[in-house]
């Protein structure tokens, strides 16, 4: 059985279409700072500005659902300060913005490894996900200590247990299933994935589910994202033909 891609909507003003689900990866916090003359820590600040700003439009624009590549499993290898900077800012992030978000209606779910968070972060991403889980609005997806590999590994050892446990027969094991077990499970599949800051690659980042995604890679670092960034990107995304494999009739 295959996992049938979501349909988009067409926006009447503009005539764009408006992706169901955006991922993001926000790249060049480092190389915005530099430029400036500034630290890194300035940087990753200013990228939290630009968080809040794709937050509102993704509001505005009427998209279901965004999701957010904030730290990736990889991102241990950085200086420890810089590190435990970015988890600040997270909590930082959670305070100051949490009401609000949840006033607006957002859902907000943190996808990734718990393994190796502290517990006091653990306690605030469990609140954050508890307090907004009845909302109805935009679903609000942080990938934080997350690495689609590690992902797809843990889904299979999901999987492998209900089979030795004999809940599960192998020839029961289709798309939908390994989907259902992965971090987003039950969320529909990225129809767009936007990287700031020049570079064009996924590090890591929903492989299973961007299988089909339109993918749009930006000059502007993180920190100049903006609604003009977002609406360009729209725009590239709205000339793209998808065609899931099939063939334009
Ligand atoms: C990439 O820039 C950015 C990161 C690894 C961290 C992103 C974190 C935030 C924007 C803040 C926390 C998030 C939330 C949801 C509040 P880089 O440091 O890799 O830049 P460079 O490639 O130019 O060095």
């Amino acid at each position: 059985m295959s996992t049938q891609p979501a349909a988009a909507s067409l926006e009447p003003e503009g005539g764009l279409k408006i992706p169901r689900h955006i991922g993001v990866i926000m790249d060049g916090n480092g190389r915005w700072a530099k430029q400036r003359g500034l630290s890194r820590s300035d940087g990753h600040k200013a990228g939290v500005e630009a968080v809040r700003r794709v937050v509102a439009l993704a509001m505005d624009h009427g998209v279901d659902c965004l999701t957010l590549f904030s730290f990736s499993a990889e991102n241990w290898r950085r200086p420890p300060d810089e590190v435990r900077f970015i988890f600040g800012l997270l909590r930082r992030f959670v305070a100051s913005d949490l009401e609000k978000l949840h006033s607006r209606n957002v859902r907000i779910r943190v996808i990734g490894e718990r393994d190796g968070l502290e517990r006091g972060l653990l306690n605030i991403i469990d609140d954050v996900e508890a307090r907004t889980a009845g909302n109805s609005g935009l679903d609000l997806i942080i990938a934080f200590n997350y690495g689609s590999k590690v992902e797809i590994v843990n889904a299979t050892r999901a999987i492998a247990r209900k089979v030795a446990a004999g809940d599960m027969r192998p020839e029961d094991i289709d798309e939908t299933v390994i989907a259902r077990h992965l971090d987003t499970s039950g969320l529909p599949d990225p129809d767009l994935i936007i990287r700031t800051s020049g570079e064009m690659r996924l590090s890591n980042f929903l492989l299973w589910q961007a299988a089909y995604a339109e993918l749009v890679f930006v000059p502007e670092n993180w920190p100049d994202f903006d609604e003009s960034v977002f609406v360009r990107a729209l725009r590239t995304y709205t000339q793209r033909e998808r065609r899931f494999g099939g063939i334009t009739t």
